[in-house]
């Protein structure tokens, strides 16, 4: 196992698995950027080395009125989706603390293309050639290199089967690390969110916090990842992480996601000095959402 990696997953085989990226060859579908041009990113995507995104995004200023409906559907997206967890963004949010210091970014579709299933749940404005299908919103860090991942957001959580995208919110995510030259990712989710297994599979991820009752939800887990495409791959490959077995073994830790004092406790051991804690990429693809997940320590 020692010295082996596992294979990337090429443009052509990721459309194998994201069928609908077919459709980004036709120009039906485009990545998109949602950034004031003061926060431009200087050489997009020169850091990872990824063939992933071939297409030219589509670039929006925000603060361009005819921009406005692009926002009005992203926070109906965002809205509609978060309601349910109780953490729809507000308005200002979206602005003071996602647009006005970070950016936007996520895949778009053609409206005159929509499916009826997804005019069904989505605001849509036949006038307007583009419509946002997903949203990641990141913001820059003090720390040099480090961005939050503010929001995740994908159509995939409120359309029937027949209308997802498989890969959809992962490549959303995946496509705004890659542009913005993303060293280091931090983000917050909740022990048991389907996130969290895209959340694993963008660079090994350490448990920063296990219990955060500074957040509205307590049993939320921020995490930090540097960022490593190679993790990615496996995202789509399924296969078992061969630089994380090598590197890191298990510990006596497990948090279980339906029992909160499993949170506490790790939490009091990385308080304490005792991590950095990780969880591996392959157990969250592999486990059921409620099942309790093993916690790694660097070997
Ligand atoms: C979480 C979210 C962004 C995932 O995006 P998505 O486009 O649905 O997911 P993707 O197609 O990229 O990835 C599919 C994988 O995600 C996981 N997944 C997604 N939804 C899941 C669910 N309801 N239950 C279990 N696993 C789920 C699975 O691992 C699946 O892969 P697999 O079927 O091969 O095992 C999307 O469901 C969403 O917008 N949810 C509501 C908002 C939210 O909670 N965001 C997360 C904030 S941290």
């Amino acid at each position: 196992m020692f010295g082996k990696k596992n294979s990337k997953v090429s443009l052509e085989k990721l459309k194998q698995k994201a069928q609908w990226l077919e459709l980004a060859e036709t120009g039906i579908i485009k990545p998109y950027v949602y950034l004031r041009p003061e926060n431009q990113i200087k050489r997009p995507g020169h850091l990872h080395k990824c063939d992933w995104f071939p297409w030219a995004p589509i670039n929006l200023n925000p603060l361009d009125l005819d921009n406005l409906e692009f926002a009005e559907q992203i926070l109906h997206l965002e809205n509609t989706a978060f309601g349910p967890q109780a953490m729809p963004i507000p308005r200002w949010v979206f602005y003071d603390c996602g647009v006005l210091p970070g950016f936007v970014a996520g895949f778009a579709m053609k409206t005159s293309h929509l499916p009826e299933g997804i005019k069904k749940v989505m605001r849509h404005d036949p006038s307007k050639e583009w419509t946002p299908l997903s949203l990641f919103i990141m913001i820059p860090s003090m720390m040099p290199g480090e961005w939050i991942a503010h929001n995740l957001c994908a159509i995939n959580s409120l359309v029937g089967e027949s209308d997802r995208m498989y890969g959809l919110g992962f490549l959303s995510k995946a496509f705004g690390l890659w542009y913005a030259n993303v060293v280091t990712c931090c983000g917050v989710t909740q022990w048991g969110n389907p996130a969290l297994k895209l959340h694993a599979h963008f660079g090994h991820l350490q448990v920063v916090t296990s219990f955060t009752p500074v957040h509205s939800h307590a049993h939320s887990v921020t995490y930090r990842s540097q960022v490593d495409t190679a993790v990615w791959s496996l995202f789509f490959s399924k296969e078992k992480d061969l630089q994380f077995l090598s590197k890191y073994k298990d510990t006596s830790n497990v948090v279980d996601p339906k029992n909160n004092q499993t949170m506490i406790d790790l939490h009091q051991k990385i308080i304490a000095g005792q991590g950095p804690f990780f969880l591996s990429p392959f157990d969250l693809a592999e486990k059921k959402l409620t099942e309790p997940l093993i916690v790694y320590q660097p070997i």
